[in-house]
């Protein structure tokens, strides 16, 4: 017999009755598998015996259990657990012994409420998102095949095994190799360390690069997450005001005349949240203070490869003589946000470090998916994805922003954006965006209230409209919901 008086401790002070104790134990039990479906159980007479309480109490107890599915009785042979288990069905609150009884059986932990903000990701087919790329015209065939072909010979050749930490050598190579001919980049495969995204990426850079107390410049507003990892490394964040040519340099340069500043982080291709792309002036400036004031400029190049003004402008790290620039990016935009493969590139003895810090919370990252990447690249795969998926974008971003100016005119105003998947919206103030949201979300349009985006405004005008991932009839759709709510023309 199961030792059950260890089993079902019963507190004798707790204001819940025994037998409503022995119910929540046993229940935990079962679905924990302790006690697998027609596991016999004691008679009502021993198991009283044992816990010391009247045997009406585990009679009380049994008839629950039964009533709510969880154990059978048969007359001659006794009680057991059964073999169709009930549903799960959440407890009403009143019937719970205290509140909070999660914290009270089993331990406890600090909260950390800056970090315990809702992701964003798109909850309806109709969703204005952040930015996000139309997964429908991921390049899922080749990545498929590619998939299936490294299973079925990775034994072979040790794909399937423990590799390096810094990620596969195959793709680093591959990956220099791109980054170099797109974007200028000088890297080898020493200067590259993958990760499972940029956001992975700018986390583990916060952990080596920065101490709790440094100063990070971040624009004001910023990628709020990249904010929320700087916060949670116990860094100052220096809120640099940000206007039609990104990032304001001088005012930054100033901040360093006054005191040291640790980091800078960019994303000076297309703002977040802006979408603003960061003047050639600026840029030769920026990369001048780096070196004078030695501060660290984190490069986030989320979004690379789509910009529709003339060519995609040069990131920072090409044109960084002094070694001051370090450069993230990654393909969940350029192929599906599901691929989780990112990439640092950086000095050899940065990467080694990332190494030894990534091995601690993820061994190594998805090797076979660098692998099937990798290949893609050597093959063109995503170069080819990239054209014609930059050539769709385009025309998205046409198409969204004419709609905007025919339904919006006086409501929304916007910069056309260089680049990127979404518009930053200005709505007129006289419009109540929160309220604006939850109606259109009633309506079958999601789209952030963005408060996200700026959580210190009291009030908050602005928000991202993601366009990449609407086809043309999804955006007059959801323009005409939009503008039904504003009372214009549907
Ligand atoms: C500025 C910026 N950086 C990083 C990311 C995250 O990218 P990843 O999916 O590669 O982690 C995003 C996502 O939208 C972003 O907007």
């Amino acid at each position: 017999m199961l030792p059950y008086k260890t089993l079902i401790v019963l507190d004798r002070q707790a204001p819940a009755s025994l037998s409503t104790q022995i119910v929540n134990a046993l229940i935990r039990h079962i679905r924990q598998g302790v006690l697998p479906a027609n596991t016999k159980l004691p008679g009502s007479r021993v198991l009283a015996e044992l816990l010391e309480v009247h045997r009406k109490t585990v009679i009380a107890a049994y008839d629950d259990l039964t009533a709510q599915g969880w154990l059978v009785q048969h007359p001659a042979r006794g009680t057991f657990v059964s073999s169709q288990l009930p549903e799960v069905k959440p407890r009403p609150i009143a019937e719970s012994p205290k509140p909070g009884l999660a914290q009270q059986t089993g331990y406890s932990f600090g909260k950390q409420k800056q970090l315990a903000i809702p992701v964003l990701k798109p909850s309806s087919d109709l969703t204005f998102d952040d930015g996000f790329p139309d997964v429908r015209l991921a390049p899922i065939e080749q990545l498929a095949r590619n998939y299936r072909n490294i299973l079925k010979r990775g034994f072979q050749n040790h794909l399937l095994n423990y590799s390096d930490t810094n990620g596969s050598l195959f793709f680093r190579q591959q990956l220099a190799r791109y980054l170099h001919d797109s974007r200028g980049i000088p890297a080898t495969p020493d200067h590259i360390f993958t990760t499972r995204g940029s956001v992975m990426a700018i986390y583990l850079l916060a952990q080596i690069l920065l101490a709790p107390g440094d100063v990070v410049a971040v624009g004001q507003p910023n990628y709020r997450t990249a904010n929320m990892i700087f916060a949670d490394r116990g860094t100052a964040l220096l809120p640099i005001p940000v206007d039609e040519y990104g990032i304001n340099v001088e005012a930054l340069a100033e901040h360093c005349r006054e005191g040291p500043v640790r980091m800078v982080y960019v994303t000076p291709h297309h703002h977040h949240p802006t979408t603003v792309t960061l003047s050639a002036e600026r840029r030769v400036r920026l990369l001048q203070l780096a070196e004078v004031f030695g501060i660290i400029v984190l490069e986030d190049d989320y979004d690379y490869d789509f910009h529709y003004a003339g060519s995609p402008i040069l990131p920072l790290a090409s044109a960084d003589s002094a070694g001051m620039v370090v450069y993230v990016g990654s393909f969940t935009k350029s192929i599906a946000p599901a691929f989780r493969v990112g990439y640092v590139v950086a000095p050899p003895n940065l990467i080694e470090e990332l190494g030894y810090r990534r091995r601690i919370i993820d061994r190594q990252g998805d090797t076979v998916l660098e692998q099937a990447i990798a290949e893609m690249l050597a093959e063109g795969d995503i170069q080819r994805h990239l054209k014609k998926a930059q050539k769709v974008y385009h025309q998205r971003r046409d198409t969204f922003c004419q709609l905007l100016r025919d339904h919006f005119d006086d409501a929304i105003s916007f910069t056309v954006p260089d680049g990127g998947l979404a518009v930053w919206a200005a709505f007129s103030p006289a419009i109540n965006l929160t309220a604006l949201a939850a109606r259109g979300r009633e309506q079958g349009l999601v789209f952030s209230d963005g408060r996200f985006y700026q959580p210190d405004q009291p009030v908050v005008h602005h928000t991202r409209l993601g366009f990449a991932s609407r086809t043309p009839e999804e955006m007059e759709r959801g323009v005409g919901i939009l503008a039904s709510i504003l009372g214009g023309q549907p």
